[in-house]
């Protein structure tokens, strides 16, 4: 029997004990909005600009479907482009800075070719300081859209051609789920598939609750059957994203993401499931358990921990203490001994002291992840960080996020090390960036690995011996093809 089908007598029985009703809920399909938009960029080029996480890449593959589907072809050239487009984020403030650069730099392109169209989308058009900067400083963008409008695109393209105004079109919350969305997938190995949007946790620091809206989890069969759609078109992997994977399902009280996991690696096809991003809050030992049964979800687990001291990780709002992280990551080893773990860390939070950032590097150094990213802190207007005092000057946050990247560094190499000799096997995603002799793979854990070999090995699984470890990624050489194969 498949995991569906446990799960629907799981949810039966659970419902004879008075489990909340599954919530009834209903999609919106794209192909029944997007009907009459027609080929409006017949013969024209667009040019997406992408900044941000995982989830605005994706968007951006929803809208370079949209745009393919009215006739338009991509171009890797803005200056020949009919639509430049800027899927922007707004977490950290050097990120919104070079958007409003590089718009500035189009003016005179904008100038010289006004049928031209301008715009900007994603968690920074959600602000209405972004939105009231735009339309005072940037007026010759011609539209603006958010996070929850993106199915709108087709329609905003029709509107801008008959507009001279910027077009607002943002809305604060976010409406239905629209499934059926065209994609235009990078590659052919591995796809990102959208199963949450939004987040409730409302971290002092942060800002994509409000860009993002609150957690809205597709349906348990919507993402499986895109799944299914990904297996047949030859994708091999996964990822599966969210903001915090791990409270998929809680609204619609049906199922949680330990059933989802179990129900894709179902999926024949899949060779690989991957997740991003966990939240230590609320990762229970029924997930951990799953990830450690399911053999095609790999054992490399992304759980931001941002601080190691109790007093700012409660200032932060992050709902965990130090303690309750550390003995996470003691239970997940005690399931997954070779389980890699990465993290995120904000250091210089406001009212950070030296001793309590110290904190922090006694906790990298206690869990010893595989690998982190590491950020200063950034005050973004409208959280209830920016209101904290203080804030810690600009060289100290300089001085110890490069003390952390230090460590980090450290420990990342020796980690490598640890692997030199050894056989691991390896998903093979194309040539390497910047020798096409070389081929890029990554073993489930995460790490790129680096080696000689074929073209036709693309797509397949391939054991290589790890010859010369570094930091970031791994040397090796072609053992044998196929898994099967005894090592
Ligand atoms: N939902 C994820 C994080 C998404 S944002 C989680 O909770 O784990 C990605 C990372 O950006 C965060 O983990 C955090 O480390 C960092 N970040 C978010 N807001 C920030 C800010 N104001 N300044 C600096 N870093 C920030
Ligand atoms: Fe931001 Fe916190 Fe939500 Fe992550 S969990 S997206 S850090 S508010
Ligand atoms: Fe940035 Fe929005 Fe993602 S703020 S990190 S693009 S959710």
């Amino acid at each position: 029997m498949s995991d569906l089908l446990q799960l629907e007598d799981f949810t039966q029985q659970q419902g004879d004990m008075h489990r909340p009703t599954p919530v009834e809920r209903e999609s919106v399909d794209y192909r029944a909005l997007a009907k009459n938009v027609g080929q409006i960029g017949e013969g024209k080029k667009y040019h997406i600009k992408t900044y941000g996480c995982q989830m605005n890449e994706h968007d951006t593959e929803i809208m370079a479907g949209m745009l393919e589907e009215m006739g338009y072809k991509s171009t890797p050239n803005h200056e020949e482009a009919d639509f430049i487009l800027f899927n922007t984020c707004a977490v950290r403030e050097n990120a919104e800075d070079k958007v409003f650069g590089e718009i500035g730099r189009l003016k005179p392109l904008k100038n010289r070719n006004p049928e031209l169209i301008l715009g900007l989308c994603g968690c920074m058009a959600q602000e209405k300081v972004v939105q009231e900067l735009v339309a005072k400083t940037y007026p010759w963008v011609d539209i603006v859209f958010g996070t929850h409008n993106l199915h709108q695109l087709p329609e905003l393209m029709d509107r801008a051609r008959n507009s001279q105004e910027t077009i607002f079109e943002v809305w604060e919350k976010a409406g239905d789920v629209v499934e059926n969305l065209p994609k235009l997938r990078k590659e052919g190995i591995r796809a990102w598939v959208n199963i949450q949007y939004g987040c409730n946790k409302f971290c002092t620091y942060c800002i994509v609750p409000y860009t993002r809206g609150r957690e809205r989890s597709r349906l348990l069969e919507d993402v499986v059957a895109e799944v299914k759609e990904l297996a047949a078109q030859g994708y091999k992997e996964i990822t599966l994203l969210g903001q915090n994977v791990n409270d998929y399902g809680i609204d619609l009280k049906a199922y949680d993401f330990a059933d989802l996991l179990a129900a894709c690696n179902e999926v024949e096809g899949i060779e690989r499931i991957r997740f991003t991003t966990s939240n230590p809050w609320n990762f229970t030992d029924k997930l951990i358990q799953t990830i450690a049964r399911c053999e095609k979800v790999v054992e490399h687990i992304h759980l931001p921990v941002q601080s190691g001291d109790n007093t700012i990780l409660r200032r932060m709002n992050r709902g965990y203490t130090r303690e309750f992280y550390l003995d996470l990551v003691k239970r997940i080893r005690a399931a997954m001994p070779n389980v890699s773990l990465t993290t995120d860390i904000i250091v210089g939070f406001p009212g950070e002291t030296e001793e309590q950032f110290l904190n922090t590097l006694s906790l990298v150094e206690e869990v010893r992840f595989d690998g982190a990213y590491t950020f200063i802190y950034s005050p973004r207007a409208g959280t209830p960080a920016t209101r904290f005092k203080e804030q810690v000057p600009e060289a100290e946050q300089k001085n110890r996020l490069q003390r952390l990247i230090d460590l980090q560094n450290e420990i990342s190499r020796e980690i490598n090390d640890l692997m030199k000799n050894q056989i691991l096997e390896v998903l093979v995603e194309g040539e390497s960036k910047t020798n096409s002799e070389v081929l890029q793979g990554r073993t489930p854990t995460n790490k790129i690995v680096l080696f000689q070999g074929a073209r036709d090995l693309v797509g397949k699984v391939v054991q290589v011996v790890i010859t010369e470890p570094q930091t970031w990624l791994l040397k090796g050489k072609l053992v044998s093809e196929t898994k099967e194969v005894a090592v």
